[in-house]
């Protein structure tokens, strides 16, 4: 059976993915009650896995759901004057600097002899073409380096893994706590249930081709602006 793996497997996106590829894939999965998001506890869990499955490049398929919008004491800021540098510092910490390490320790576990694909979910408000509206600077921003981050992956992977595919996805606006706080303005026939969302995001992975590699899609398939 193919193997998988999804990081963040407790959100609520990353537990409807998990259930998706249940019975299809062989699903492993790291979440934080379990696993340190540290660099140490990453490459700590990266050999883990490697041992347990007696494989260095055992997966099909890797998706990192990490991310964060909002928490008590940090909320997207509205203007200028809003910005902090803690909340700016976590916001690049969590939707940057941790997917970032997950590609240098997972992104060698990608299979080697078929197409595998490793993907992050992203956001449509890190396009920068795609910023019309302004604000909610730390989230866009951080994101926006998450795709440079793939785009700059995917270079490097097309010389050491030939058939691997590096994307980002935008998942569609989906319900659950992240989206919770906004809810009142998001149309209502373009909020989607978690489960529907994991289906689009795992189709956008196993649909995509090796060409694709260093693009950002929406959860339709299509490809985004940078
Ligand atoms: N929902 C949407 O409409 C939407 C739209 C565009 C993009 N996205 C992106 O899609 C991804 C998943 O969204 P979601 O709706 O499933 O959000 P969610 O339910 O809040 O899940 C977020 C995931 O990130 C993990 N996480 C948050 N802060 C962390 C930290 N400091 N250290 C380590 N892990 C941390 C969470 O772990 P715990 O479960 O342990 O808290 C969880 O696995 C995010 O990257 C989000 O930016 C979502």
């Amino acid at each position: 059976m193919k193997k998988a793996l999804v990081i963040g497997a407790q959100g609520t996106i990353g537990a409807a993915i998990v259930d998706h590829l249940q019975g299809r894939y062989e699903v492993h999965a790291l979440s934080r009650n379990k696993t340190d998001f540290s660099e140490e506890g990453l490459k700590d869990a990266a050999t883990a896995l490697q041992l347990k499955l007696d494989d260095p490049s055992p997966f099909e398929l890797i998706i990192c759901t990490i991310g964060f919008l909002s928490k008590p004491g940090v909320s997207p800021e509205k203007k200028l004057a809003d910005l902090d540098a803690q909340s700016l510092m976590e916001y690049f910490s969590v939707n940057a600097v941790i997917p970032a390490l997950c590609l240098k320790y997972f992104s060698p576990m990608l299979k080697r002899d078929s197409k595998s694909c490793f993907a992050v979910l992203s956001a449509m408000v890190g396009s920068i073409q795609d910023n019309k509206l302004g604000g909610w600077y730390g989230y866009r921003s951080s994101k926006a380096a998450l795709n440079m981050l793939i785009k700059t992956a995917s270079i490097e992977l097309k010389r050491t893994n030939k058939v691997s595919v590096v994307v980002a996805i935008h998942p569609g606006t989906t319900i659950g706590p992240l989206t919770q706080p906004f809810s009142k303005n998001i149309d209502k026939s373009k909020y989607y249930e978690p489960q529907l969302s994991a289906q689009r995001i795992v189709d956008v992975c196993e649909s995509c081709e090796i060409d694709d590699s260093g693009q950002l899609f929406n959860w339709d398939g299509k490809r985004l602006n940078w």
